[in-house]
């Protein structure tokens, strides 16, 4: 998490502090809390920091009228020290003439800060990566030049960084340096050179891009890029690629049509995204699927959004004939398996591809075990990507909204596609089948379409428990997928307390807490769960439970016993049932849009919350 953004040009008209400023308010979905700049100045350091929101801080243009020629700034999410002044990046050294800005977590932290104090270094904040700039500052007066002094320093870190670091006496280059955080350059030929923690944040200014692989350095200098790696310190070839697609969903608008939020036009992308994953490429579809059938053992990780989605992927594939997957939140990975049998494959699914818990499960399962790699990712040429044997692309696009939605349903999708695939060449299904289902889920798009031009019921719904504490979502089978999925979005959105449980689970605790009027939300398509589901719908109305329930349009039973009912258009049909999970999932997410718009809130950018979680 943390957003960096830098540039240094030789343009006379570029505005230095300005465009720096726009880049990071690019990056902010990765962390908001504080944010700071850099810049180099006639052979001076000008540095401005606060804590709170760019567009506060910068109010009467207090980033833009900084004068320097080139340099970067950052946007924090607060990991080591809260978010306030001190801590908030850059950190300088004790000369105050090395400025760094750094994404990631330094593990030895607390050792190197010790070391660096007794020899007489002077620390003012509470971060681990204060300890750069003075390591830094060290190997700079052993006579280092910056670019070594860089390496010799991020040797002695132990952990994951992305640092852009310049210093005062060198007005002509920056240096950059990544190892498990993201950093990418994008560069105008002899022009500008830019870095960034994504692509995204320079596409406004150049096309042209650069990755920079984990453990490489670089040198930025304007229009102009040398990269080393940092084991050996030998020069590295590498390649410009040109980034193909465009800035149109980093607007508010979709279809000439003005919106308030980010998450709300996102919902409402989410028909053409479906349609759009459904014609994934059926050769990624195959080898994809060959991989997993080859495989002695599946394995399925993810965090947050992606993992409900990975749950979902998880029953599909095993419901359709395919083998049954062991699904682990990655941040368990490690320790949940010590030992991995061999053969195996791990299908990872992931938003930004970045995910620090989710890229240290599948390093950790590839390098000690020998595990294929298979993911389901949104953005390409992320970590995860050049990291997988097989690789399947969701057709979100860019999502701005820090809490997921859209590549959640094209994510599920995605791994429908699969479990049918896998089905067709296990003989489970036959190409006609096949066929049914994939109408299936284009018109699950179809029913979402259906559900955005009468949201206003949904919203009617969710002003029905704006005001409530706390509120559980039940479901069985593959719907507890959306079940917590419904949960999340609302506790991250609206700040209302939610647990997803298994229906059948709850009579085993959570409904020691029903009284009168306790919201109950129950996920209840009319799949092959539907009669066990009443059973504990009447247990928790028997005891006052305000009943929801999400259901299909020509739902009755259900409808009878329930207070409120979400009602999905779905076909009563075999096919349109088993592939309704995203109409059921949208819904909620839908409800939680509302009531969080309601409230006030802003539901692009929660407290405390990161769209990509690049820390452990
Ligand atoms: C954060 C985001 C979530 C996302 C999760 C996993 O928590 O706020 O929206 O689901 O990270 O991110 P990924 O990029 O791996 O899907």
């Amino acid at each position: 998490m943390c957003g960096i953004f830098g540039l240094i040009t030789n343009e006379q008209n570029l505005p230095v502090a300005q465009t720096i400023r726009e880049g990071l308010e690019r990056l902010e979905y990765r962390g908001y809390d504080s944010a700071g700049i850099a810049l180099v100045h006639n052979g001076s350091i000008e540095l401005r920091k606060k804590a709170g929101r760019i567009i506060d801080i910068n109010k009467d243009g207090w980033f833009d009228s900084m004068q320097g020629e080139f340099g970067f700034g950052h946007t924090r999410w607060a990991t080591h020290g809260k978010p306030v002044y001190n801590n908030a990046h850059p950190h300088v050294d004790c000369t105050g003439k090395i400025a760094l800005v750094h994404n990631g977590i330094i593990e030895n932290y607390q050792d190197l800060r010790k070391e660096l104090s007794l020899r007489g270094h002077k620390f003012s904040s509470d971060t681990d990566t204060e300890v750069f700039p003075h390591l830094i500052e060290e190997f700079m007066g052993k006579g280092f030049d910056l670019k070594d002094s860089v390496i010799s320093a991020v040797k002695m870190c132990k952990g994951a960084y992305g640092i852009v670091v310049c210093h005062a006496d060198n007005p002509d280059y920056m240096v950059v340096a990544r190892k498990e955080s993201p950093l990418v350059i994008g560069i105008i030929p002899g022009k500008t050179t830019f870095c960034a923690s994504d692509i995204p944040a320079f596409l406004p200014l150049t096309r042209e891009a650069i990755v920079l692989d984990d453990n490489e350095v670089a040198i930025l200098r304007p229009g102009k890029v040398e990269i080393y790696k940092i084991d050996s310190g030998e020069p590295k070839t590498f390649n410009q690629f040109q980034v193909n697609y465009t800035m149109d969903a980093a607007q508010k608008v979709l279809d000439g049509k003005n919106y308030k939020w980010f998450m709300h036009k996102e919902l409402h992308e989410v028909p053409r995204k479906i349609r759009d994953q459904v014609g994934v490429p059926q050769a990624d579809l195959d080898s994809f699927a060959k991989t997993i059938m080859d495989a002695d053992h599946v394995f399925i990780t993810a965090a947050g959004t992606a993992y409900y989605a990975a749950l979902a992927g998880k029953y599909q594939i095993t419901q359709f004939g395919g083998p049954y997957i062991q699904a682990i939140l990655c941040s368990e990975f490690v320790d949940a398996l010590p030992e991995m049998p061999p053969n195996s494959v791990v299908i990872a699914v992931s938003q930004s591809g970045e995910t620090a818990d989710t890229m240290e499960a599948i390093r950790y399962a590839k390098e000690k075990f020998g595990a294929k790699i298979c993911s389901v990712v949104n953005v390409v040429g992320s970590s995860l990507t050049r990291y997988s044997d097989e690789v399947i692309i969701t057709t979100a696009g860019l999502e701005i909204a820090v809490a997921s939605q859209k590549a959640y349903c094209t994510q599920i999708t995605a791994l429908t596609m699969v479990a049918l695939r896998i089905a067709e060449l296990r003989g489970r299904l036959t190409e006609n089948q096949v066929a049914n289902y994939h109408q299936a889920l284009l018109d699950s798009a179809d029913s979402i379409e259906q559900m955005i031009i009468e949201e206003g019921k949904i919203k009617e719904i969710g002003l029905k428990i704006i005001q409530s504490e706390n509120i559980y979502f039940l479901a069985r089978g593959l719907s507890q997928s959306a079940a917590m999925e419904g949960a999340l979005k609302l506790k991250e959105i609206a700040y209302i307390h939610t647990e997803a449980y298994a229906a059948g689970e709850s009579k085993h605790g959570p409904i020691a807490l029903i009284e009168d009027g306790f919201p109950v939300i129950f996920v209840a398509p009319p799949d092959q769960t539907y009669d066990r589901l009443i059973g504990n719908i009447m247990e928790m109305k028997s005891r006052g439970g305000l009943i929801i329930s999400v259901v299909a349009s020509f739902d009755e039973r259900v409808t009878e016993i329930s207070d409120y009912t979400i009602r999905v258009p779905i076909a009563n049909t075999i096919e349109a049932i088993e592939t309704s999970i995203v109409p059921f999932a949208f819904a909620l997410q839908t409800m939680a849009y509302f009531i969080a718009n309601e409230k006030g809130l802003d539901p692009d950018k929660p407290r405390n919350l990161a769209k990509s979680v690049t820390v452990k």
